[in-house]
């Protein structure tokens, strides 16, 4: 049987998260400028987006530019936001296709006006696709989400609007960027390395966590499926015992 015929269409994550990792080291493995990597790794983003639409995942969440990754040198930077302004342009067609709808999370005010621009137009365009969202985490950290949350919720504390005894669980994933999407079942890391990197702390608190040694340009649909029959071949308990699932 081939792979994709092994999953179990019925019990698909519904969000998949993903730490696309191993560009840089993917082009340097070709002799060739990191930068080179991230182009090549753009065309993975769209097969892995396609893949997992057409199975039927709900949300795609992909781990674009974290809030640390200001710090890489200059032209890098530049390089990537200039990769995403044109991909989130030329994709378009593919995410109306597709019938795609596109979200974001992260520091948007930190983004360059245009990048800004263009995935807000891709936003609006997108917004009635009733398909899967894919969410770009841009500019994003996990502790830096939960920061604003925290001072959102002092102020309303502050201001009345709510009272100190309603913060639990519930009120606080209501604050953070990632409130109207459902927490990932699967969360995926490629390139070897075993971190989660500031990536949505909060929200995978129960996430199945997937590491694989492949680089994100070589990750293919394939790949993808091989993740996804791994978490459906695990036990989900949630705290509790195997006896009381049954
Ligand atoms: C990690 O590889 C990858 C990134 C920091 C950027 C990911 C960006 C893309 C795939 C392109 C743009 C995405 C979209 C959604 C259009 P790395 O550079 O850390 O690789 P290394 O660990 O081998 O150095």
């Amino acid at each position: 049987m081939t792979l994709e015929g092994q999953i179990n269409k019925e019990r698909l994550p519904r969000h998949i998260a993903i730490i696309m990792d191993g560009n840089g080291r993917w082009a340097k493995g070709q002799g060739k400028f990191r930068v080179f990597g991230h182009h090549k790794g753009v065309d993975t983003v769209k097969e892995i987006t396609e893949t997992a639409a057409e199975l039927g995942v709900k949300y795609l969440t992909l781990y674009a530019f974290s809030t640390e990754n200001w710090n890489r040198p200059k032209a890098e930077v530049n390089a990537l936001m200039d990769l995403l302004v044109k991909t989130i342009k030329r994709e378009m067609p593919t995410l109306m296709k597709n019938n795609i709808r596109l979200d974001a999370i992260g520091n948007m005010d930190s983004l360059p006006s245009k990048c800004l621009k263009n995935l807000n137009e891709a936003k609006e365009l997108t917004c009635n696709n009733s398909g899967m969202t894919l969410v770009l985490a841009l500019s994003y950290s996990a502790k830096w989400d939960i920061c604003e949350a925290v001072k959102k919720i002092a102020s309303d504390v502050q201001s009345g609007a709510i009272k100190k005894e309603e913060i639990d669980n519930n009120l606080i994933t209501k604050y953070l960027s990632t409130h109207d999407i459902p927490e990932p079942e699967l969360l995926i890391r490629t390139s070897g390395e075993l971190r989660i990197s500031n990536f949505l702390l909060w929200e995978i608190a129960y996430s199945e966590l997937y590491f694989t040694d492949v680089l994100w340009p070589d990750f293919s649909s394939e790949e993808l499926f091989k993740a996804i029959i791994d978490y459906q071949n695990r036990e989900r308990r949630f705290g509790k015992t195997s006896e009381q699932l049954t």
